[in-house]
């Protein structure tokens, strides 16, 4: 393993590309403070430049040189939830360039919590920007066999950390504003930080401007198209559209009935377990052929906001 990390650390001082294993998502590594190589990375996504990259760094003492000033809730939330599925927006400071952060004046920072990421941060020093493992506007990877299968050889490295606990990405807060705001709910829960802040968080991005591309209305989509809706009307939404000609798969607890005749891909009934699944299940169904993804949504506790903001996205009309 060590061999690996040294291994990963070359590559990235190089200026190459390493996908690395979080406990969200598998991001695509490239050294934050080298240009060339984060163009590289848009140019691998096929993303367009101006949305930003998180940098993810190996402690809050590292996430510091990142940024300008501190905001006043930088402490308490790095404190609860680093290392987390918690993405920290911040004024940045001259290390980030507009090649990281898309012009912006501001970064965004996150210590992840797993054992390999945190290795190769510590050895590398530096930050390593990272977006999710996958082409603009696809299903995120969680396992490095979905990196292997969706990148290739665009990739230099993938170390393989298994599949991922967490399963959607980290909860992006936005802390430039007047109050902390959620741009992209994730792996920490609305409820956990409005636990440690001790005030009401809002969900949204303050202004019309939409800089997060999972902010865009399509996004996290599988091939097949998605239909999201409630667990009463799955069961007719589902045969219906079988009925039409399509090959439809439900993707749903095991609580929620399904025709008989529609295949059946069943998620855990805790939402935890449903957004750790999710992704895979989707690229499951798209390896399967299905036409038609007929989901129900659980409810918004916890990870279950998440869930929702996901496969709302992956439903929304396609460009
Ligand atoms: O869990 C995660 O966050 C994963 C793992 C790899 O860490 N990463 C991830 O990265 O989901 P990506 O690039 O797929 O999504 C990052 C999101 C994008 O929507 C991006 O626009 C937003 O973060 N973002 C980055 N910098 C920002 C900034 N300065 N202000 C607002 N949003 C920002
Ligand atoms: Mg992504």
């Amino acid at each position: 393993m060590e061999q690996l990390i040294t291994e990963a650390v070359g590559v990235l001082k190089r200026g190459g590309l390493v996908a690395l294993p979080t406990e969200t998502v598998y991001g695509l590594g490239a050294d934050a403070e080298n240009e060339l190589a984060v163009r590289h990375i848009f140019a691998v996504k096929r993303r367009p430049a101006s949305h930003p990259l998180i940098v993810h760094v190996a402690s809050a003492r590292h996430a510091k040189a990142w940024a300008r000033e501190l905001p006043v809730h930088f402490d308490a939330l790095a404190r609860a939830f680093w290392p987390g599925p918690l993405t920290l927006v911040v004024w940045r400071s001259d290390r980030a360039s507009d090649a990281v952060t898309g012009g912006q004046d501001t970064v965004a920072l996150r210590v992840p919590d797993h054992p390999l990421a945190l290795e190769l941060l510590e050895a590398f020093g530096g930050g390593v920007a990272a977006p999710s493992a996958n082409r603009f506007g696809r299903v995120s990877p969680t396992t490095a066999e979905h990196v292997r299968a969706e990148l290739g050889a665009d990739v230099d490295l993938v170390l393989d950390g298994g599949p991922c606990a967490v399963g959607v990405e980290s909860t992006i807060v936005d802390l430039t504003g007047a109050e902390p705001r959620i741009l992209r709910p994730g792996g920490v829960s609305r409820e956990d930080l409005v636990r440690v802040l001790g005030r009401p968080v809002r969900l949204g991005a303050d202004g019309a401007d939409v800089r997060a591309p999972g902010m865009l209305a399509s996004h996290y989509a599988p091939r097949a198209g998605v239909l999201v809706v409630t667990p009463a009307q799955l069961y007719a939404e589902a045969e219906r559209r079988q009925t039409e000609g399509l090959r439809v798969a439900a993707l749903a607890p095991r609580s929620v009935a399904v025709p008989a005749a529609v295949h059946r891909a069943d998620m855990p009934e805790d939402a935890a377990g449903f957004a750790r699944e999710l992704y895979g299940a989707l690229r499951r169904l798209d390896a399967e052929g299905f036409d038609l993804v007929v989901t129900a949504l659980p409810d918004e506790h916890g990870l279950g906001l998440a869930v929702k903001d996901r496969l709302l996205k992956a439903a929304a009309p396609r460009t």
